[in-house]
């Protein structure tokens, strides 16, 4: 086997916003980037993935205001349950960094730079909705009110989700601020813009270049042909971003600092680890560059990155990868329905490698939108990984363990089927490269097919209870886990931490580069189990979970959980990890929306420790009661974002729920501050 010249590979996926925590949504796109990333990793190829935060914004802004903390913070406690969430579902980042950065600040400021010195950035006055309270300009979507067709009231400022209407917002009926709730003024502002159509001809040679899927390439020549527009690339302060240079007062738009993040990704990648940079993002050199995205952010990509790449003289990318988005039980996710699930939530209850593998078995290539239907998702799981290919370890790691003191035979058995195993990989690497992974999937399950076949055909449980049949049975089994480690080789992408164990128990390292060495004569460690099979109450607990996750407070999200190794009891260890505190309620609030939780203030002690706490006790506490009241709260509790805001602990309290709920209450004379023994 001749093996291909290592390649250099840099690959993203779309930066998510700083303001929510993952879904399943974003989960399906970093799955699809990591299960590429390792396949080339695993081809003997250089390649890193890099990630960050999309930190700027009005939204940011808004959302931090409305809690009480510095966006900086806010920022902060998303970036921390970001990454815990990516890294429980195994993505492999080589870094995952945050676009309110200093590299990004430098990088956005240099390419900004270099697009005016071309004479790229146009200026002039346009007039804009304005909020006379909040004193700030109203992107569209901040401003609701009567749909001037069909005359439906609170639709947005720029379309009607009753009729279908599109309009600008000076054309609403009573339009207000959804901000604010006062009646915008028209104000006048300078803005900086990107002069797209001065690209026009670049742009064509590259959707036509073969770049892009074909399905993307059409959507952006029907937007050419529409004709391209000059693109708004400022805001007005105040902004959560990056001033303009020169320019007080004027913040880049955050979506011209979004992209420029992954190349300040990398550069904090290499000035951490001296991985060169230059290669990667300057002309001329053969790194290849690829970007995994959904196909709502294909104009970003398509047309306004490449853009500015090419005005700043910097590399363009490879390749932009589009998938579509994921539905669940053929709907778009809803949040009464429970299938609005956030990543921590799944992985409060299941196993990631899981919908690692349920997952590739639905990816493509296409931007066809991709349903998980949870039914089909277990039987799916059940029936391929643990039904078929532990299997094919499992039925003969009894057989070599006892009779073979788990060593294979001299020689390898079955020569002509086991190259057939192998010669199959060459068209399951071209599936992988083309991100046709449901393909892969299916010829990886027709080759364990194969194995099982095999041992059926041949029952060594029949033979061993023969006499003189030693050699037999030995050639059976070990040819059996020479097929085995085969499959785990091509499934080691999509099932991480499986292929781990299973490299334990083989004693040999599941690298592709390694698939033409057969074990022979080879000891193998202990046979443990590689994986359990999926049980369909966590499912149905993790929907409930999911409708929960909307009204009431719940832990962090725990490591990544295999049933079978799940202890039903915490250790002491663990216990004593818990900061209970005395608090004191200082505030109290019902929220909007939400018919189970109190917003409690709780002071910790010190004077500037207040800590903001969602607690599911409404029905049991009237707000007014409970201020001035002493309670216990877990202190160090990671900070967890939900729906109204960032919970920064989390109250104790017990009883059996509605009305009777009790919250722990420590003896008079205790003091906010004081830790609970
Ligand atoms: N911040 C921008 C991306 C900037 S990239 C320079 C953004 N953020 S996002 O959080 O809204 O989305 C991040 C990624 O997740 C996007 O690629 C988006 O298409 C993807 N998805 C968000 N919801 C999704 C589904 N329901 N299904 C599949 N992917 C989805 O856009
Ligand atoms: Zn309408």
């Amino acid at each position: 086997m001749s093996a291909p010249a290592p390649r250099n590979i840099l690959v993203t996926s779309a930066l998510p916003y700083a303001n929510a925590p993952l879904h399943l949504g974003h989960v399906l796109e970093q799955i699809q980037t990591d299960i590429w990333v390792r396949f080339q990793k695993s081809r003997g190829h250089h390649c890193l993935y890099v990630c960050a935060d999309d930190a700027h914004g009005t939204a940011i802004m808004l959302a931090a205001e409305k809690l009480g903390i510095s966006p900086e913070d806010h920022i902060g406690a998303i970036h921390a349950l970001h990454q815990q969430d990516s890294a429980g579902f195994l993505i492999d980042f080589a870094n995952f960094h945050s676009t309110h950065s200093p590299e990004n600040r430098r990088w956005s400021e240099e390419i900004y730079n270099r697009l005016k010195a071309n004479q790229h950035i146009a200026k002039r006055k346009i007039t804009q909705a304005f909020d006379p309270e909040k004193n700030l300009f109203l992107a569209d979507r901040f401003i609701r009110g009567t749909c001037p067709r069909c005359k439906a009231q609170d639709q947005y400022g720029d379309n009607c989700e009753a009729c279908g209407a599109t309009y600008s917002p000076s054309e609403l009926i009573d339009p207000v601020s959804a901000l604010s709730g006062a009646t915008p003024t028209e104000r006048e502002s300078t803005h900086f813009f990107f002069k797209l159509p001065a690209f026009e001809n670049v742009l064509r040679q590259w959707i036509g270049s073969g770049t892009l899927q074909s399905q993307v390439a059409n959507k952006l020549k029907e937007w050419m042909e529409a004709g391209l527009q000059e693109w708004d690339i400022s805001r007005d302060a105040p902004y959560f971003g990056f001033e303009i240079p020169d320019e007080p007062e004027k913040y880049f738009y955050v979506w011209l600092d979004a992209p420029i993040g992954y190349i300040a990704s990398f550069q904090n990648y290499c000035d951490r680890t001296g991985h060169p940079f230059d290669a990667y993002w300057q002309v001329g050199h053969d790194t290849e560059l690829y970007h995994f995205i959904g196909k709502d952010i294909v104009n970003f990509h398509g047309l306004f990155w490449p853009a500015m790449l090419h005005s700043a003289n910097l590399r363009t990318p490879t390749g932009v990868f589009a998938h579509g988005f994921l539905t669940v039980n053929g709907t778009k996710m809803s949040k009464s329905r429970g299938t609005f699930i956030l990543a921590s939530t799944y992985l409060d209850h299941l196993n990631p490698e899981y919908l690692r593998y349920y997952f590739a078995t639905k990816l493509s290539s296409s931007v066809d939108d991709m349903d998980l239907n949870l039914e089909d998702f277990v039987q799916r799981v059940n029936s391929d990984i643990v039904g078929k290919v532990v299997n094919i370890a499992s039925r003969c790691a009894g057989f070599l363990r006892k009779g073979y003191n788990n060593r294979l035979s001299k020689t390898l058995p079955e020569k002509t089927l086991w190259q057939d195993f192998v010669t199959a990989g060459d068209a399951i690497a071209t599936l992988y490269e083309h991100r046709n992974y449901n393909k892969a999937m299916r010829d990886i399950m027709a080759l364990a097919d194969k194995a099982n076949q095999y041992i059926n055909d041949r029952k060594p449980w029949a033979l061993a209870k023969q006499e003189g049949t030693e050699e037999d049975v030995h050639a059976i089994c070990s040819a059996a886990i020479n097929f085995f480690r085969i499959l785990m080789i091509y499934l080691k992408p999509v099932l991480p931490a499986m292929a781990e164990k299973s490299e334990a128990y083989l004693n040999c390292a599941l690298d592709w580069t390694e698939l033409g060495t057969p074990l022979v004569d080879h000891g193998l460690a202990e046979f443990k189990p590689l994986m359990s099979r999926v049980d369909i109450k966590a499912v149905t607990a993790m929907v409930e979970a999911s409708k929960e996750a909307q009204v009431t407070a719940t832990e962090p999200s725990a490591a990544p959980k295999d049933s079978a190794d799940t202890p039903s009891c915490i250790a002491y260890d663990d216990f004593a990890k818990i900061d209970l505190r005395v608090a004191e309620i200082v505030a109290a609030e019902s929220i909007d929306g939400a018919d189970k939780l109190l917003r409690l203030t709780l002071n910790l002690g010190d004077a500037g420790d207040n800590r903001q706490v969602f607690a599911g006790i409404k029905a049991a506490y009237a707000p007014e009661d409970l201020i001035g009241k002493l309670t216990v709260v877990v202190a160090n509790l990671a900070p967890r974002k939900m729906r109204f805001g960032v919970s920064e602990g989390m109250v104790l309290a017990a009883g059996p729920g509605d009305q009777d709920i009790f919250l722990v209450e420590p003896h008079a004379g205790a003091a906010p501050g004081m830790a609970v023994k």
